[in-house]
């Protein structure tokens, strides 16, 4: 099932908007790049670690809430323990492709910062990968609304931490000198913000380490995915994708890549 509300959130974020600066239409544009990839996003994307999910427990019959659920990568997992999950992601196109791999998924198309669910009905909401796309202004209250009392919240992603190696330093010099990308940006502060939400407490971060086996193709697939990369004009989205494919076959000539991994999690508790 994909259900959508009959007065869509969505559709008011996308209308024009005073606060709607030129940088914020730019995420936007990107936000919406991600239902033009679904089948790179669905092919090109690892699973997270089963130990971050351990962090996660206890999950067996708690309803969680799902942000940015995509195409339903971590929702298997979730499930998998146990967990009633509710994915919701404002991308229309990858939700049904969940739905598609989890026929009967209770799926919703909504925004983060404009939850369609009632107060206080769950126990756990929480985004992989997908919390630095919902609006800082309204995603905290949001989150603490529809949790019950002492309701946990999390956040995830997962990052390559290839460090010193040399094809990891061509890559990421590419990667900034053709899009917005920063590798600086995987030093967020998760933490403070947390702390400055005024609406959580208690907060926890957990980095679980681990290699990534994967296919120079499966690299390429998982890079075509990206938001930034998507949003490139033709021909240079075409180019990068071609000079990526020739730092990780030259590094990884067997056509295998390993790369060190690391899965940063942060649980909070709503006060
Ligand atoms: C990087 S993907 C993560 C997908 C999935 N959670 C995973 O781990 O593979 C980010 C997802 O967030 C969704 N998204 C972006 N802005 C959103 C918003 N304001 N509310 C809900 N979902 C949003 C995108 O459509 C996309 O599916």
């Amino acid at each position: 099932m994909l259900s959508r509300p009959t007065s869509s959130p969505h559709r008011e974020q996308m209308a024009p908007e005073p606060w709607t600066t030129p940088e914020r239409r730019g995420t936007i544009e990107r936000m919406v790049s991600f239902d033009a990839v679904a089948d790179e996003y669905d092919a090109g994307r690892p699973d997270y670690p089963e130990a971050m999910f351990d962090a996660l427990e206890p999950l067996g019959g708690r309803l969680v809430l799902e942000g940015g659920a995509g195409t339903g990568n971590a929702t298997r997992a979730l499930l998998a323990r146990g967990a009633r999950v509710v994915p919701f992601d404002i991308g229309q196109k990858v939700l049904r492709k969940a739905v598609d791999h989890t026929p009967g998924l209770p799926a919703v198309a909504a925004d983060g910062g404009v939850l369609p669910f009632a107060d206080g009905c769950a126990d756990l909401i929480c985004y992989a990968q997908s919390w630095h796309w919902v609006d800082a202004r309204r995603r905290w209250t949001e989150s603490a609304r529809v949790l019950r009392p002492d309701g946990r919240w999390a956040v995830w992603w997962s990052l390559p931490y290839a460090d010193g190696e040399p094809w990891f330093t061509d890559y990421w010099t590419l990667l900034e000198a053709s899009t917005i990308a920063r590798l600086d940006e995987r030093d967020y502060d998760t933490g403070a913000d947390i702390r400055g939400s005024g609406v959580f407490t208690n907060e926890t971060h957990s980095m679980v380490p681990w290699i990534r086996e994967v296919t120079v193709e499966g690299w390429l697939l998982h890079e075509a995915s990206k938001s930034y990369v998507a949003a490139l004009p033709e021909p240079d989205r075409r180019s990068l994708v071609e000079e990526v494919e020739r730092i990780t076959r030259e590094a990884f000539p067997d056509g295998t890549m390993r790369v060190a991994y690391q899965t940063h999690l942060w649980i909070a508790t709503k006060i």
